[in-house]
């Protein structure tokens, strides 16, 4: 058998297209298991340490799922989310478009015991990426191969949070458009909105479509319960008046989220959306039919959502406490 016949050269090159794929997608320096000699066990320590606070608090997981979002969307991968306001740095956490975020403090866990054991070695960002994956996980999504490698950024952005982290009553194209920018088509974005099968929306974020009168793309059984959990117009922010996005599952990152747009009980505008846009809804349907394909696309763009321009090598540092700048 010689390798000259057209075909046989077709099948070489087939062969070796992954190799090429693979080489060509390289366009950072991040990889499988990047602390395999600098610290073999440090995915196994945030995988831990996930377990374990997601036994103490259940929604550890949905804040390391949102975590990811909020920090990779604006700018890239890089734990800028994670900075406090201090020293000249005006956290992203104080953006309107973070309202509800919460158990930042136990990032501070995971880092601890990443320093006991590897002092100085595992960047924040890299455990904002490989929480959101193992926190996926726990709450019964689909197993996401993650590369790493990021560095923590110096600076935290938060005039740049509203131009890209969408309100919560944007259009579809025009959040198709800013995940399109980040190179996440129409498929991947109605996947990862399927986050928002897990967690909480608090009252403000709802009450417009509920008052003065009630938004007629909503079931008029479920703006009833609605507004049983969100009695007053104009609710106080503080007041932790919230309904949960599924109710059938809210701890399950499940399709139920997408039949819930079906039947009208998506809450926020964004989500009901969906369902309305012609671009969008076709991708609903499919995934309204199947869990296993909503979470292969939930994956995938998951990667793509946890590559976004991440810093490499020296054009950021290693955090030594995720909440400040070294030297601060
Ligand atoms: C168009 C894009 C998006 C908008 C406008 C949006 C907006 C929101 C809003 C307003 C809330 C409720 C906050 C509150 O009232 O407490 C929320 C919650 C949440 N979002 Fe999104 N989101 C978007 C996309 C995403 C994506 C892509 C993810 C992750 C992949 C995500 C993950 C979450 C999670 C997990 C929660 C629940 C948080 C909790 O219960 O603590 N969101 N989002
Ligand atoms: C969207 O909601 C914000 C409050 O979160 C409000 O200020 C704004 O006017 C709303 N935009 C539209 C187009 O309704």
């Amino acid at each position: 058998m010689t390798l000259n016949k057209p075909q046989h050269r077709c099948f070489t090159f087939l062969l070796l297209l992954p190799l090429l794929l693979q080489f060509y997608s390289v366009k950072s320096d991040l990889q499988l298991n990047y602390y395999a000699q600098s610290c073999p066990n440090a995915e196994q320590i945030v995988k831990q340490q996930v377990i374990k606070l997601y036994n103490k608090h259940g929604n550890t997981a949905i804040s390391w799922l949102r975590n990811l979002f909020h920090d990779c969307m604006v700018k890239s991968c890089d734990a800028s989310l994670l900075l406090r306001t201090i020293n000249g740095i005006e956290s992203e956490q104080e953006s309107d478009r973070s309202f509800g975020m919460r158990n930042f403090k136990y990032v501070n866990t995971i880092k601890e015991a990443l320093e006991k054991e590897c002092p100085m070695t595992v960047s924040c960002a890299d455990i904002v990426a490989l929480s959101a994956r193992d926190g996926v996980v726990m709450l019964g999504g689909p197993r996401i191969e993650m590369r790493t490698g990021r560095k923590d950024s110096k600076q935290s952005y938060l005039p740049e949070v509203e131009k890209t982290i969408p309100n919560h009553n944007d259009s579809t194209q025009s959040v198709l458009s800013r995940f399109r920018s980040i190179g996440i088509d129409t498929e991947g974005t109605v996947a990862l909105l399927g986050a928002h099968s897990v967690g909480r929306v608090h009252c403000v974020n709802l009450v417009h479509r509920l008052y003065p009168t009630v938004d007629p793309t909503l079931d008029p059984d479920h703006a009833e319960y609605l507004k049983r959990r969100c009695p007053t117009p104009d609710p106080d922010p503080k007041a932790v008046l919230y309904s949960r996005n599924d109710l059938q599952t809210p701890m399950i990152l499940d399709n139920n989220y997408y039949n819930n747009l079906l039947k009208h009980k998506g809450l926020l505008l964004v989500d009901q959306q969906l369902t309305s846009d012609p671009s969008t809804s076709p991708f609903v349907e499919k995934m309204a039919a199947d869990n296993g394909y909503f979470h292969d696309q939930f994956a995938r763009a998951i990667l793509l959502l946890s590559e976004n321009n991440p810093l490499t090598e020296d054009q950021g540092e290693i955090r030594k406490d995720c909440r400040y700048v070294n030297g601060d």
